[in-house]
């Protein structure tokens, strides 16, 4: 279950190649940069976005990304193409042990957690999956999903997904689209013995959500940016300050709103299946923004605030405003 795009992908020009080198098995050398996480395992700093990525296309993108250099996926069930993104790791040829897998449980699968795990690992063709996440805090009945259960919420989701680290069918857990009070929510229970690795939120430009991250971070939970380039139809590529900070270090501005998010801290998953796109969003090693820049684009919310993924689709609110998710 998903929220629908706000548009349709607008096509850009990349100008600048991507200076990773390919060696002689025609792949490239990975992007080395990772965050640690509060489990101790390393997530690269990049990652494939695949969700709107069409069948047919995703397979191709995914084998493409990892012959780029990256090691690190993100799907989910909801996007529909765990099965094509699995086909993509094989015919890259890049080993499966090398490789940042994330994929997500479904709102309607909140009360069948280990179907549901099981469901996603068929589809992806692999014993294990790196990052397991709760997509939503948002149990959907499944003969219903217009209705939450009455008897069931994130909560017990959680109590049931931490007893997956045990099976060797996922090596981290963690949550996506929780805001302060969820989380807090979350944290408190007693059945609550795991703390999330991950929340998975969405982080642009447009979507900085400072009081959300510094929260996260105290409590050592790291998050991983959705939507870094804005999604489809992004606002942010024609602000004038973002392509003057591009133009200046002869980068793209999707080079540079990559590179911020990295900068801030958080891993970044952008989407394309476009080759030259994907090629060109991985080339952020040796270069970075200077203090300054990172405070411009820090601004650039002030005037170009927008949010890609509400909660309106959503029989429950998940997102409270100021202080929870901004
Ligand atoms: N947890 C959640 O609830 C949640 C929600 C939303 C997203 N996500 C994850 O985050 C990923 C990224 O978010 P997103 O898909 O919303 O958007 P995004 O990565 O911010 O933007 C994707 C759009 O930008 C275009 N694009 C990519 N690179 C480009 C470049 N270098 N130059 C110009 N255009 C470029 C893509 O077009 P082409 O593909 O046509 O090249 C696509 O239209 C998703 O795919 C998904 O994995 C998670």
């Amino acid at each position: 279950m998903l929220p629908v795009s706000r548009g349709i992908p607008k096509i850009q020009n990349i100008t600048n190649s991507t200076r990773h080198f390919f060696t002689k098995s025609n792949t490239m050398a990975p992007l080395t940069k990772t965050f640690k996480l509060n489990t101790g395992a390393e997530i690269p700093a990049v990652g494939l976005g695949t969700w709107q990525s069409p069948p047919g296309q995703v397979e191709k993108a995914v084998e493409v990304a990892l012959r780029a250099g990256y090691r690190h996926i993100d799907t989910a069930y909801a996007y529909g193409n765990e099965k094509e993104v699995g086909q993509g790791i094989k015919a890259s040829g890049v080993p499966r042990e090398k490789i940042w897998l994330t994929t997500k449980l479904d709102n309607d699968w909140h009360k069948h957690v280990a179907e549901a795990i099981d469901t996603s690992l068929k589809n992806l063709d692999t014993p294990y999956v790196d990052l397991y996440l709760m997509h939503w805090p948002a149990s959907l009945d499944k003969q219903n999903p217009k209705q939450v259960y009455k008897d069931w919420d994130f909560v017990d989701t959680w109590r049931e997904m931490q007893k997956l680290l045990d099976t060797g069918k996922v090596k981290n857990i963690g949550v996506s689209n929780f805001g302060v009070k969820n989380m807090e929510k979350l944290l408190s229970a007693e059945s609550t013995k795991i703390v999330p690795a991950v929340n998975q939120i969405e982080l642009h430009p447009g979507n900085p959500s400072p009081n959300l991250v510094k929260y996260c971070t105290s409590k050592g939970i790291h998050c991983s940016g959705y939507s870094p380039l804005g999604s489809s139809d992004s606002p942010l590529y024609s602000l004038d300050s973002l392509a003057k900070i591009a133009g200046s270090k002869g980068k793209t501005v999707q080079q540079v709103l990559l590179q911020w998010g990295v900068q801030k801290g958080w891993s970044v998953l952008p989407k394309s299946v476009t080759e030259e796109r994907i090629k060109a969003n991985i080339d952020l090693d040796g270069w970075s923004l200077t203090d300054e820049e990172i405070a411009q684009i820090d601004e650039v919310h002030k005037t170009h605030s927008f949010k890609v993924c509400g909660d309106s689709w959503l029989p429950v609110k998940i997102f409270f405003g100021p202080g929870d998710s901004d």
